[in-house]
């Protein structure tokens, strides 16, 4: 069996500053991680930390410098609001600990490189989230890429439509220990700067980095709440295609007004492969393997209503098997708790965003690279500020900062994956193939 990754040997000690929504995300999947431990927790919001403290049993830092002045603490988790995201990482690095920041690490390049430039100085690692490049699915399609599956990739398509959010009283939305979701900052920093950093990642892991992006964004919800917004006008809709060093051309799409879509397409010119969500860590991906018969089988109506119709013509391919390298959560089977935890999760998904952390750990205690290496999540936060302000004008971004191509980890390379079992039956790709293509001649 291959060894996992992230399955620590030695403890690492981590302080988290920001205790908010996305605090309660990280709590769920913590303890699949026995290696990381957390010292204990700060945030400027004295009342909410004492509610997370005595909902997780964790110790508390009175102020942000108490936490940064413990020398027990190998890692900071930056879970702060973005607009905090430069000043606490940046506290935190003089402080001389290797940070783990949530996403995006800053709206402002320079800010970002001053940051990884402090970073280098001091030698030590700032990586950020979001950690969906190491999930399960996003590795699977990684090494099917390389591995040829779908032959040459020539366009990509991902969309991150959250749902339309304003129809769902998104101010009502409570988090396990009660934090609101903070949908006004949401909204003020915009869905591009929230989001599309979970496409990017995976996208520029496996086609390395972007020459140029031409993006669109806008406002198309001015009405989204009666609140006061500032600023008032940030975008709530983003599409961008990204030109890849490699050749390859991607389309990321970013909304809140439009019913959810997550998904990952991937098109060579021998095949497809395709996932429903980056969000769940692991979404089982398929594989089409083009022929004739699941080409042309889509253009009959029947066939594109039909899931059954689908399989049975290789529309949309087959489940490839999923490379395995994250933790997945114990449960008894016959406890109803956690049969319904795992309904909740096959439906729902399930985002274990410890892994990046998990993986920063690892690396400091092995002494390997961390991904996201520093340039690449320069790369990202570049490419994100392109999007965010592209405007209406859709002007050609020509990206100044690059990265060195990555590789996936040994524990990805190494695990087979027969794609054979996807090809479509030879027979009835050649019988019902002569009757579509006869049922098309015009
Ligand atoms: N809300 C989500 O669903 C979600 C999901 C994934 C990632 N994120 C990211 O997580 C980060 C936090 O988002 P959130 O939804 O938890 O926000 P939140 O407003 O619920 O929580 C942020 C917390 O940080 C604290 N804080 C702010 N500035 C601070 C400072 N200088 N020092 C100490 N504490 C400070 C606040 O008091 C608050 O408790 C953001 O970067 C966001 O993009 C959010």
């Amino acid at each position: 069996m291959t060894k996992l990754p992230f399955v620590e040997e030695k403890t690492t000690k981590v302080g988290i500053i920001g205790c908010g929504y996305v605090f309660d995300h990280y709590m769920s999947t913590w303890d699949r991680h026995p290696g990381l431990i957390i010292k204990g927790v700060a945030d400027i919001d004295q009342a909410r930390l004492q509610t997370v403290a005595k909902a997780y049993d964790l110790s508390i830092y009175e102020t942000n410098e108490d936490l940064l002045s413990d020398p027990e603490i190998d890692i900071v988790a930056n879970f702060t609001s973005i607009e905090s995201h430069y000043q606490v990482t940046r506290a935190a690095l003089l402080a001389g600990k290797n940070v783990y920041s949530e996403k995006p690490l800053t709206t402002d390049l320079e800010e970002a490189r001053a940051l990884f430039a402090l970073a280098e100085e001091k030698g030590l690692i700032l990586s950020c989230a979001p950690s969906n490049a190491l999930s399960d699915t996003s590795q699977t399609l990684w090494k099917a890429v390389r591995d040829g599956a779908v032959g040459d990739v020539r366009i990509v398509y991902a969309e991150f439509d959250q749902n339309v959010i304003y129809l769902m009283h998104p101010e009502t939305w409570r988090s396990r220990t009660g934090a609101p979701w903070p949908y006004l900052d949401e909204y003020e920093q915009g869905c591009t700067y929230e989001h599309v950093g979970y496409h990017l990642t995976w996208l520029c892991a496996i086609f390395g980095p972007v020459d140029t992006v031409t993006a669109f964004s806008k406002q198309t919800l001015p009405d989204k709440t009666d609140l006061p917004l500032n600023p008032s006008d940030t975008p709530d809709f983003s599409v961008a295609c990204l030109n890849f060093k490699s050749g390859v051309v991607a389309r990321v799409t970013c909304s809140i007004g439009v019913p959810q879509n997550n998904r990952i397409s991937i098109i060579g010119n021998k095949g497809m492969l395709s996932a429903d969500t980056y969000a769940h860590y692991q979404c089982p991906v398929y594989l089409e393997q083009f022929s004739q018969l699941t080409l042309n089988a889509r253009k009959a109506r029947s066939v594109r209503n039909s899931t059954l119709l689908q399989r049975i013509f290789g529309v949309g391919g087959k489940k490839v098997k999923l490379v395995r390298n994250l933790p997945l959560p114990k449960m008894k089977w016959w406890s109803p708790r956690d049969i319904l935890k795992k309904i909740k999760q096959s439906e729902l998904g399930q985002q274990d965003k410890c892994v990046g952390i998990a993986e920063l750990a690892d690396s400091l205690l092995t002494g390997r690279p961390c991904f996201p290496p520093h340039d690449f999540t320069l790369h990202l936060t570049e490419l994100t500020i392109a999007i965010q302000s592209a405007g209406v004008k859709s002007l050609t971004y020509v990206m100044q900062t690059n990265f060195e191509p990555l590789v996936p980890p040994k524990s990805t390379l190494e695990c087979r994956i027969n794609y054979n079992t996807t090809k479509s039956q030879t027979l009835l790709d050649r019988v019902v193939d002569k009757i579509l293509i006869r049922m098309h001649k015009h």
